[in-house]
């Protein structure tokens, strides 16, 4: 039987099963290297069975082939977008022995063509393989953040005096490896072991060694480590992330009794608004060590679960712009508020209805959008679910502010000599305050790093105006907008 292969190329069905094993559960790279070989052989989704350690392929798969094909020497390699990427390297962690299939269904379908769905794929949410692949990656951001919480060491003194920290934990997916950047970060300068079902970690305070499950029997018992629990917990606890409900759905309070650090609760509390000022009026929240890198921020934010956006079926939107003169940039940085539905959907800044808006009025003032660095405050989309719309929510102040600190380094990268700030969350995303836009609008306000910030509306609220008060807006918006180009060209 003869049909149309994925990469457009005819191909000969021969009926051959595969049966591929893997050698280890988590390992994206091996994944791909073998679904990219599958595919440009032009095997079909339902003739691959994918085996990890300690699976089985089932009785269709029995006889299957397990040498992989090798494909035709004018074999295309495969079309993969950034976005099926980040979300399959996170769904591959899940623990549901059929996500490798899913994945290289889905990688299947991205590369179809003569009318069939194609790349375009993974930005229906609707289409049931790619809401399974967003509910596996979803379980997994949650399991590591539960990881990241709720590891309890308990020290064990060794024979020479030393004391090592030893924990028991059992992930529901295979997010051990991925965390363990996390822990040797957190407790550089401890002995500590890891144990759990999946494998264990070892720290000795420089290197990391990986080693066989564990079981229960294999931890110590015994009271916890407190006063270390203690110290980590404080030192943990985000003010600017202090919401009660949320937190006791977290960690509910029946658990408390066995958390020695639950005990901080009430007096963390307490402190909390006064250190959430502290630290908001220096200008940072404590999120560790600073990204060098645009693509290093690209990867954080992806990763970033620090406010309950991070939470939601959404993917986090980078700003996108050349960054300093070597690739003409024009000095400017635009900020909008957060990436919209359709921002989402793509993973780019201002490409929805308001990125509509704001283009025709660039370009009426004159300023060319492909020389700016184009970004927003808060990184995810922030929306309720409404049937099969998902309605924007304005991110919180606390959001904002957490959220501030991925804007401040993009800053320190893009070294802009004037942001233009499009709504309140983008002006308390730069400034860590709120203003009035009415007040500060036209004027340029001093960065501490000798830039300028200046501050408009935001296009979708002209969007949601009508008549002449639409007619008002827009004009004031043209007139900041003209005003911004101005400057530009003084500056430059
Ligand atoms: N609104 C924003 O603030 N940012 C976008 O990227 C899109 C809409």
């Amino acid at each position: 039987m003869t049909g149309q292969s994925a990469l457009g190329l005819q191909h000969v069905r021969l009926g051959t099963y595969y049966v591929v094993p893997l050698a280890a559960s988590d390992d994206f790279e091996e994944w791909r290297d073998h679904a990219r070989r599958l595919l440009m052989a032009d095997v079909p989704p339902d003739r691959v069975a994918w085996t990890e350690p300690g699976g089985s392929a089932g009785d269709l798969f029995s006889h299957g082939d397990r040498r992989l094909p090798v494909p035709g020497k004018d074999a295309q390699p495969p079309r993969v977008s950034k976005r099926f990427m980040e979300i399959a390297r996170t769904v591959l962690l899940n623990s549901d022995p059929a996500r490798f299939s899913l994945l290289y269904r889905v990688l299947w379908r991205l590369q179809a063509q003569n009318g069939s769905i194609g790349p375009r794929l993974i930005e229906d949410a609707a289409d049931p393989d790619v809401r399974a692949m967003a509910d596996m990656a979803r379980e997994v951001r949650r399991d590591i953040h539960k990881m990241r919480a709720f590891v309890r060491f308990r020290v064990v003194e060794e024979e020479d005096g030393s004391e090592h920290y030893v924990a028991w934990f059992e992930p529901f997916h295979h997010i051990l490896r991925h965390n363990a950047g996390f822990f040797t970060r957190r407790f550089a300068n401890m002995r500590w072991s890891i144990l759990t079902p999946r494998g264990s970690l070892h720290w000795d305070g420089e290197t990391l060694r990986e080693g066989p499950p564990a079981t229960r029997a294999d931890a110590p018992g015994g009271d916890p480590a407190e006063d270390l629990w203690r110290s980590y917990y404080a030192s943990i606890f985000n003010p600017a992330r202090l919401k009660i409900g949320a937190m006791l759905k977290e960690m509910p309070r029946k658990y408390w009794k066995n958390m020695p650090e639950a005990q901080l609760i009430p007096e963390l509390i307490a402190g909390a608004q006064a250190r959430e000022a502290a630290m908001v009026a220096k200008g940072a929240l404590d999120m560790g060590e600073r990204p060098q890198t645009l693509a290093a921020i690209d990867k954080a934010i992806h990763a970033c679960a620090r406010c309950p956006i991070g939470e939601l079926h959404n993917t986090a939107v980078m700003g996108e712009g050349p960054q300093d003169a070597a690739q003409g940039f024009s000095g400017l940085m635009i900020v909008g508020e957060q990436p919209g539905d359709q921002e989402d959907l793509q993973g780019r800044p201002f490409v929805g209805p308001a990125g509509q808006l704001l283009d025709v009025h660039l370009a009426q003032a004159g300023i060319d959008r492909g020389a700016a660095y184009v970004t927003n405050a808060v990184k995810h989309f922030k929306y309720v679910q409404r049937g099969k719309r998902r309605l924007h929510q304005n991110p919180s102040a606390k959001e904002i502010d957490v959220c501030r600190w991925w804007v401040e380094s993009e800053r320190m990268i893009v070294r802009p000599r004037l942001v233009l700030a499009m709504g309140a969350s983008a002006a308390r995303g730069l400034l860590g305050r709120t203003v009035s836009i009415s007040k500060v609008r036209g004027e340029p306000i001093p960065l501490e790093d000798g830039s300028e910030l200046w501050v408009t509306s935001h296009p979708s609220y002209l969007l949601r105006l009508d008549g002449a008060g639409r007619e008002e807006q827009e004009r004031l918006f043209a007139r900041d907008l003209a005003a911004v180009a101005a400057r530009l060209a003084q500056l430059a």
